[in-house]
């Protein structure tokens, strides 16, 4: 999380935001209609002759082994299926229930050495975890020795799970919307050009009503109630037990948002956790009390990251980093780059029509700074960065331009699974999730436009990035859906947690731009020594992988394995040679290496760019 809001798979010439469903449709479109009003009918029959074996059944709708997967029609080294769950668990129904997408590359270990499923997922909230594992499947089966049947989903909201929250008609709709409030660039921008960000901030909260209204008209009212965190951790336990696992428990690995959702169901279901790794902390319990404080938690390592792009550029020198001129100090690149962004402000560059632009217009200082906020998540982008912002100085800004659109307005059923998927994301999942799951009282309590310029300067302050993070909760004042089913603590074991069956490993870099190591230091405390311990990564970037250690990679491994709880504060250094390193310098770092240890840190260097939230 949170989430890089928005980065893709051409990350970042064209930066995308979380994906999310759009479209209206009330079922499964992979079923056939008349099998559905079969199964309406025989379930309602059942429901209304027999209440009470209903709701003992309706309590274990899926047993072990009700999962019907078979080969992923894009990808046949996966395996694909739809789970039914109830779309409200404080009142299943059986005409009311959600379809779950499912993914998993099947362990490929010899069979003693096999562990079960390993649940993944990516963060947003709402990153699709069936793309994700399509994504990165092979790579984590590479670090985790093919022991485990590698397994995500889609959660509510998201892709190809149904229904759909149906606010837009298509995907292309959805990013329209977002497209356009892009297109107001940032407060600093309209400060430093008009003298006041004001009109800015009562600007976007109309965009954010927008928003709401087109969900309050067009939206599938009783899913918008159902997308919460909570309800996510009761479906993790319902796939749990369709394969078999439950007693076994949950075997977990939760990147970014992805660790709200793992301390969630660790909170709820303490007795299943079996393994649980949350890599990248988001602050859980800020998340659901009060976003304003998780908003500023978010933002503690922020300018470290940015400082750590400005001195490692320098070191790097020109060879390395294109910013650096020959002899450059720090200052000088810090400098260089200011100058860069007045100089925009002024006079935003043209960018004509080009096959790799895929779209023509302006770039202003405020796409450099949304840029540079998705950069930082990443440091084995930066050396592209430096080069990208020479090319802007010498006229050239293509690099930075948003891109409108990533595809056309299609029926978001014409693809390869005949069913209900998006193609492209926007932030609508993330914020009907987030929004709904946190106590928007807190936020009401500040709902002016003034209350928001002043939290997002108090942001800015502590970060170049935080005009973009504030974002994140600014659209929550403004939501005005919250879920039925929410978790609203004990959240820490002094108010009453109870004990996890097996500690929860947290994983936090010492320089991360939206999950600080400061809030995994602080959940760790919140579920106290004998559920909890702490492995610090001493490198850069968004969660682990984004900065990758051999190190990290092993202990994570033989928690999982052989649970092995590396003791509390143990530290891992990244690898070197993989910030502003040239081609030549890259490949280095396999000399020396074995085999096994050389198939690791290319997965790895793969697993660095992939689309974490
Ligand atoms: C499902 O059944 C309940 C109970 O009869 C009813 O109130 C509700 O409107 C139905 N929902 C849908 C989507 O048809
Ligand atoms: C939706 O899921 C499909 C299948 O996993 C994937 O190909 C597609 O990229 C996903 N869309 C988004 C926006 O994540
Ligand atoms: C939310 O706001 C919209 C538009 O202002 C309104 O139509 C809708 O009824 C509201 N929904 C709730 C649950 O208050
Ligand atoms: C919200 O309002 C309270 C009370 O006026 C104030 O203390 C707080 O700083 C305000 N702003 C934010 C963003 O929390
Ligand atoms: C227990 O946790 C605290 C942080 O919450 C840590 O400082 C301490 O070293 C831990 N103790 C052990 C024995 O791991």
């Amino acid at each position: 999380m949170e989430k890089a809001i928005g980065e893709g798979v051409q990350f970042p010439s064209i930066p995308r935001y979380p994906p999310s469903t759009a479209g209206r449709l009330t079922w499964n479109a992979s079923m056939p209609p008349l099998a559905i009003c079969l199964l309406a009918a025989f379930s309602w029959w059942i429901f209304q002759s027999l209440p009470t074996l209903f709701q003992s059944m309706s309590l274990s709708t899926n047993g072990p082994n009700q999962i019907a997967w078979s080969p992923c029609a894009d990808i046949s080294e996966f395996e694909c299926a739809f789970l039914r769950v109830p779309m409200d668990y404080t009142d299943p129904l059986p005409n009311e229930t959600v379809s779950l997408a499912l993914r998993r590359l099947p362990a490929t270990a010899p069979v003693a050495e096999r562990l079960g499923t390993l649940f993944v997922n990516p963060g947003g909230p709402g990153g699709s975890g069936t793309e994700y594992i399509a994504e990165t499947g092979m790579d984590l089966s590479i670090i985790l020795s093919g022991r485990y049947d590698i397994l995500s989903w889609d959660p509510r909201g998201v892709n190809m799970t149904t229904p759909p929250m149906g606010c837009f008609p298509t995907d292309y709709d959805e990013r329209m919307q977002e497209y356009k409030l892009h297109q107001n660039g940032l407060p600093f921008e309209m400060r430093a050009t008009v003298g006041t960000d004001l009109p800015w901030f009562q600007r976007a909260d109309r965009y954010y009503q927008a928003l709401v209204e087109s969900c309050a008209r067009n939206g599938h009212q009783k899913m918008l109630k159902s997308l919460s965190t909570a309800s996510s951790a009761r479906d993790m336990v319902e796939i749990l037990k369709a394969l078999g696992e439950e007693e076994r428990g949950l075997q977990y690995w939760g990147f970014s948002y992805g660790t709200i959702l793992g301390a969630t169901f660790a909170v709820m279901f303490p007795e299943l956790v079996h393994r649980m790794v949350l890599d990248g902390v988001s602050h859980a319990a800020h998340y659901h009390e009060n976003l304003f404080e998780w908003g500023r938690s978010a933002m503690d390592d922020s300018q470290k990251v940015w400082n750590g792009f400005v001195t490692m550029c320098a070191e790097a020198g020109h060879e390395g980093c294109a910013m650096a001129r020959k002899g450059a100090t720090v200052d000088d690149v810090r400098d260089r780059i200011e100058e860069l962004l007045e100089s925009l402000l002024i006079n935003p560059l043209s960018v004509p029509y080009t096959e790799s632009a895929r779209t023509s217009g302006i770039v202003t200082a405020s796409d450099l700074r949304f840029m540079i906020f998705l950069s930082l998540y990443k440091p084995g982008r930066w050396r592209q960065l430096a080069q990208w912002m020479v090319d802007a100085e010498r006229g050239d800004g293509s690099a930075f331009i948003l891109a409108p659109l990533l595809t056309d307005r299609r029926d978001m059923r014409d693809n390869i699974f005949h069913r209900y998927a998006a193609r492209v994301g926007g932030p609508l999942t993330t914020v009907a999730i987030q929004c709904g799951d946190t106590d928007l009282s807190v936020l009401h309590a500040n709902l002016s436009a003034e209350a928001m310029s002043e939290y997002s300067r108090e942001l800015f302050r502590m970060s170049i990035t935080g005009e973009s993070w504030h974002i994140w909760v600014a659209r929550c004042r403004i939501w005005n859906v919250t879920a039925i089913d929410v978790y609203r603590g004990p959240w820490s074991v002094e108010d009453g947690l109870r004990k996890t069956k097996f500690p929860i490993l947290f994983v936090g870099n010492t320089a991360d731009p939206v999950t600080p190591l400061s809030t995994a230091e602080d959940m760790v405390k919140r579920f106290g020594n004998a559920s909890a311990s702490l492995l610090i990564q001493d490198g850069y970037g968004h969660c682990s992988l984004a900065h990758p250690s051999l190190c990290t990679a092993r202990k994570i491994a033989s928690y999982f394995f052989d649970g092995d709880i590396p003791k509390h504060g143990t530290t891992c250094k990244s690898d070197s040679g993989f910030i502003f390193v040239t081609h030549e310098e890259a490949a280095e770092r396999m000399d020396g290496l074995n085999e096994e240890d050389e198939d690791a840190v290319k997965a790895l260097e793969r697993l660095s760019e992939s689309m974490i939230w």
